[in-house]
């Protein structure tokens, strides 16, 4: 039977629709600073797509758009600025980096208190003991997708597929805050398509078009697909290949459409929690 699609488009303008009414509601003024350095064009659509979400939520953003030359010394002094600005309750430094800039270096500048991405360290640690005022992002919207398809994670089989500290890293921990038995996959797994087959829920997040195939996944499994990338006809794809997959599945992500747009919801969900323990 082909899987319910989950419409992540709907669920974000859901989120941002009770962000925008909590500002309205508590008469609130809050700023999120957004600084792209280079002109990436990815990172360029979704630095747009930040500010975008923003104005449906009523937060002012404010663009930082610096040259690729820019010097570490540059962009650490930017920070501080913002550090110190109280008309800014978040700051999101856009990454990738180019390449002369230490990524760790210029986050763990930022304030915790401002750090609405949840990659400085100190927020790291909050989230790997479980009491955190940061939901990462991306992984957070995940949860969200998942609660909207009516999914208990209680004592599922999850198998989040990627290590990376912004998504398989923090998504494993969410997944195990609420009590799921929790298996994280990466390049050097053994037999990864066993692994994966044992998944009641299945997260993709390895960052390669087309990874996970039908014979990767268990029957009836729900499938959270965080790749976004470009395929060989050049229209944008996930990691899933969601032709096959969504055969399988009870319940899928698609991409775009799925994820990408919870990213940003959360994103700003973040931004009033920062001014909320800002004042
Ligand atoms: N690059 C890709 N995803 C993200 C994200 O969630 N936050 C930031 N700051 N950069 C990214």
């Amino acid at each position: 039977m082909a899987a319910q699609i989950i419409d992540g488009k709907a669920v974000s303008a859901k989120v941002k629709e009770e962000v925008r009414q909590q500002i309205e509601r508590e008469g609130l003024d809050v700023g999120l600073a957004v600084v792209i350095v280079g002109d990436d064009p990815a990172s360029r659509v979704y630095v747009n797509n930040k500010k975008k979400a923003c104005e449906v939520c009523g937060i002012k953003s404010y663009e930082y758009a610096l040259p690729a030359e820019t010097t570490e010394e540059e962009l650490l002094e930017l920070v501080d600025t913002l550090n110190a600005d109280k008309n800014v309750n978040g700051i999101l430094v856009q990454l990738p980096l180019p390449k002369h800039l230490n990524e760790e270096k210029v986050i763990e500048r930022i304030s915790p208190m401002k750090d609405v991405d949840a990659f400085h360290a100190a927020n790291v640690g909050k989230i790997m003991i479980g009491n955190y005022a940061f939901l990462p992002c991306t992984p957070a919207g995940c949860m969200e997708l998942i609660h909207s398809a009516g999914i208990d994670v209680s004592g599922k089989e999850c198998v989040v597929i990627g290590r990376s500290n912004i998504v398989g890293k923090p998504m494993a921990m969410l997944l195990l805050h609420e009590n799921g038995t929790v298996t994280v996959c990466h390049s050097r797994t053994k037999d990864l398509k066993e692994v994966c087959r044992r998944a009641d829920i299945l997260v993709a997040a390895v960052g390669r078009a087309n990874f996970v195939t039908a014979d990767m996944v268990k029957d009836g499994a729900v499938v959270i697909d965080v790749g976004i990338n470009r395929g060989e006809d050049g229209k944008l794809c996930g990691d899933v290949k969601f032709d096959e997959v969504s055969e399988k599945a009870s319940f899928i992500t698609p991409v775009p459409g799925g994820v990408g747009p919870m990213t940003i919801a959360m994103l700003m969900k973040n931004t009033v929690m920062a001014k909320k323990i800002q004042s």
